[in-house]
């Protein structure tokens, strides 16, 4: 069997798992909303994404992606796509100036046309088509962004006047933050830390850098497995979400010489630097959650310490002072890099909040002015509505009467915009 069939019985494997995608499909593929659009993505070239990437496509779309991140690729799954001549640029372990490559080939289709609708996620192919190809930027109807740093990004774009088009942030759907952030890290960060070092959990010390979205998951799943949790904060409604919960909240520098296990998850810069890694114990592993692989102070060791390679994405610097520190993933997303990223399931959730704001976009376009939108509440509701059979969820009715004494419809939106959840 080839590598490209192996990673066409995975996609279809994942198929089970992505309901929400499976229903875009039965719902929407017969009538293809989607044609004439030609969607440039760039995103972690997964499974799960090979099964978006067919499902844009099932729904009328011309498609082409490449890697958001160099360790985020299942080479097998890409190859099972190109061998149905759908293309995707990258490869495993790509260099920056590769991913620049892929990126560009991502701009223009086959027949010489650009593309006309981008999905991102971090934001850099949104940053890439301003900066670089502006001639084409007046026939883009919409963006979809992915994720909590390609909302920062995009912001920023957008208040310096540099954004050029409509964007649909689906980060801010509730069934994309508090569920894929939440729920999807709290399993695949620990599959990452686990398939790359085998490391017992249970009595550890382990050092969360944020308590937003993905430190709750990161959290609460590293607790999970006996180990004991600080957590580090900048805002105090988090800090005091954290200590709520029993979390020891402490600065990194307190935390830096308690912790065996260090997880960044703020989406910040330089969160772990290197006072703090001179001051903590030997041997601490060293990982990052967060979108960019900033978060800890990667060029300061690779130019300060001296580097063994311990196998593909585990590497143990040994410092001035004679410590070691295990760096997973070169400070790139340790569930990319060390594991599969995350699961299917919770996937399907955040990709049908991409095919519906794709079809938004594209079809209802003179409604999205330049700025950047998110999603209905009726929409949202919709996604986590589509997931909840395959998991055996009963959902109550409101009945009239019911609806009339909270004030919302029957059928929903249940809650007002400003819920928190
Ligand atoms: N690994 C994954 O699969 C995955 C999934 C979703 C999001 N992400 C990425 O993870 C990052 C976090 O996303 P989120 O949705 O949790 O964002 P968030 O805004 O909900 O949480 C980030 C938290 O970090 C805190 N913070 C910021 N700077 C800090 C610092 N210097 N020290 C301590 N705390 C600090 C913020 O106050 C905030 O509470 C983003 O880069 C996002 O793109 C990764």
């Amino acid at each position: 069997m080839s590598q490209a069939d192996f990673g066409r019985q995975e996609i279809d494997l994942a198929e089970y798992e992505m309901p929400g995608l499976m229903m875009m499909r039965r719902v929407y593929g017969p009538s293809k909303p989607l044609e004439g659009a030609r969607i440039a993505g760039c995103l972690p070239l997964t499974i799960e994404t090979a099964v978006l990437i067919e499902t844009l496509q099932e729904l009328g779309a011309e498609v082409q992606f490449c890697s958001s991140h160099a360790f985020g690729i299942q080479d097998h799954a890409m190859a099972a796509l190109v061998k149905k001549g759908t293309g995707v640029y990258g490869w495993k372990g790509e260099t920056d100036e590769e991913y620049v490559w892929c990126l560009d080939q991502t701009v223009y289709f086959p027949d010489g046309k650009p593309l006309n609708m981008i999905l991102d996620t971090g934001g850099d192919l949104t940053s890439w088509v301003h900066e670089k190809h502006p001639d084409i930027i007046s026939g883009i109807r919409g963006i979809s962004e992915e994720t909590t740093a390609g909302g920062i990004t995009l912001n920023k774009l957008l208040k310096e006047g540099k954004l050029k088009a409509p964007v649909i942030n689906i980060n801010d759907s509730v069934t994309k933050c508090k569920i894929d952030n939440i729920y999807g890290t709290r399993e695949s960060l620990v599959d990452g830390i686990k398939r790359a070092t085998d490391v017992m959990l249970a009595g550890k010390v382990c050092v969360v850098a944020g308590y937003g979205d993905v430190g709750k998951g990161a959290a609460q799943s590293l607790r999970g497995f006996g180990a004991r949790v600080i957590v580090t904060e900048v805002d105090p409604i988090n800090a005091l979400q954290a200590a709520m919960e029993g979390y020891e909240v402490l600065t990194m520098q307190e935390a830096a010489v308690k912790g065996q296990i260090f997880v960044t998850t703020t989406g910040c810069t330089k969160v772990i630097r290197s006072e703090h890694m001179l001051a903590m114990p030997d041997n601490s592993i060293l990982c990052n959650a967060g979108f960019f692989d900033t978060e800890i102070d990667v060029k300061w060791l690779k130019e300060n310490a001296e580097r063994v390679n311990i196998k593909p994405q585990v590497d143990r610097f040994k410092l001035s002072n004679g410590r070691h520190i295990i760096l997973l993933a070169e400070g790139c997303m340790v569930n990319l890099g060390c594991a599969n990223g995350q699961s299917s399931f919770v996937m399907s959730c955040s990709f049908t909040n991409q095919v519906l704001a794709q079809m938004q976009l594209w079809t209802k376009h003179e409604e999205y002015h330049v700025g950047i939108h998110r999603l209905s509440k009726k929409l949202d509701e919709e996604v986590a509505e589509t997931h909840l059979d395959h998991i055996g969820v009963k959902l109550t009715k409101l009945d009239e009467e019911q609806a009339k004494y909270l004030g919302v419809p029957t059928n929903g939106p249940f809650k007002p915009e400003h819920y928190r959840y």
